[in-house]
């Protein structure tokens, strides 16, 4: 097998690719002036199994359009089966219409990838169960939720555990984290979300949080205010520290220094996105999805 990397996916890739026992094969990725990129496959790939490796973060347009020429330069170049890793999946939260109007962007993003010659994908922490179904092939769903019930039993006593979903869309996740972890209590957050701004009003707590250490365990961070408006929330309710574990770290608009300075201790998540210096802030603690990517591509 072959691995090249997205451009905004090095450090991911190179461990994956580690993990895998391969080296990153060459790709040149050439940016004329007005920001349109020729992409070169730098060695043979014809009749050869290939991995691209390309998470879809900030910017998630660009980055979508080099993992698609990516694809059709390996398809022309003679590829066998290019299977794509896709750590963070973009434009998963558009896999429906929310309003009348709407495009389902994620499924123009699903015929591009088989359209132009994708074999398979390999994702984590979809925000939805549903998502592989948008896809006409397969889609594997994997998920760093073991990796952080590990941490979570190393760094805490059960007993003084509570186990929060930020939304009662993650109540899925957080029931398997809790079965993980021997069937610790949970409570989930509940709000209502304005579909057009994306404001929250009316927060509650569905769940006993008094006097227990909460752990908020999410799919993603964003800008980061539904961790810091939760742990608020779980500190008002008498919850004694609050730590956060997120899948992805999109880390948008500032995010770390809105996290950085909030009552949160620790907030824990993945390498699905590579996270640049400007986005590591010193709360953050970035445990690695690659063996369980690599696993998952070993065994396909
Ligand atoms: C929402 O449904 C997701 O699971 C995340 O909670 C949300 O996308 C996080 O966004 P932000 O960090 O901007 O609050």
């Amino acid at each position: 097998m072959k691995v090249f990397s997205g451009t905004a996916s090095k450090k991911l890739s190179l461990k994956v690719a580690k993990e895998l026992g391969l080296r990153l094969s060459p790709i040149e990725v050439f940016v004329f002036p007005d920001l349109e990129k020729r992409i070169r496959i730098g060695e043979s790939v014809v009749g050869q199994e290939c991995l691209i490796i390309a998470s879809i973060a900030i910017p998630p347009d660009e980055n979508y359009m080099e993992l698609f020429i990516m694809i059709d330069a390996l398809k022309r170049s003679g590829a066998g089966i290019v299977k794509v890793l896709i750590p963070y999946l973009g434009y998963q939260r558009q896999d429906h219409v929310f309003r009348d109007g709407e495009a389902v962007s994620l499924e123009v993003i699903a015929k591009i990838l088989s359209t132009v010659g994708a074999s398979e994908i390999f994702t984590f922490d979809l925000h939805s169960q549903k998502i592989p179904e948008v896809f006409s092939i397969p889609v594997k769903h994997l998920s760093a939720l073991a990796l952080f019930s590990k941490r979570i039993e190393k760094d805490f006593k059960s007993e003084e555990l509570v186990l929060v979903s930020p939304d009662m869309g993650g109540i899925r996740r957080i029931k398997q984290v809790s079965e993980l972890l021997g069937g610790i209590p949970f409570a989930t957050i509940t709000k209502n979300r304005d579909l057009g701004s994306g404001e929250i009003s009316d927060s509650g707590i569905e769940g006993f949080v008094r006097g227990k250490i909460a752990v908020i365990v999410d799919d993603m961070v964003s800008t980061g205010k539904t961790l810091v408006e939760g742990s608020e929330l779980l500190l008002n309710e008498g919850a004694t520290k609050v730590y956060a574990f997120a899948t992805h770290a999109i880390l948008a608009k500032h995010a770390e220094k809105l996290l950085q300075h909030s009552k949160i201790e620790r907030v824990f998540v993945s390498d699905s996105i590579d996270i640049p210096s400007y986005n590591m802030f010193p709360k953050l603690e970035v445990l690695t999805i690659s063996k369980i990517a690599a696993d998952a591509i070993k065994n396909s």
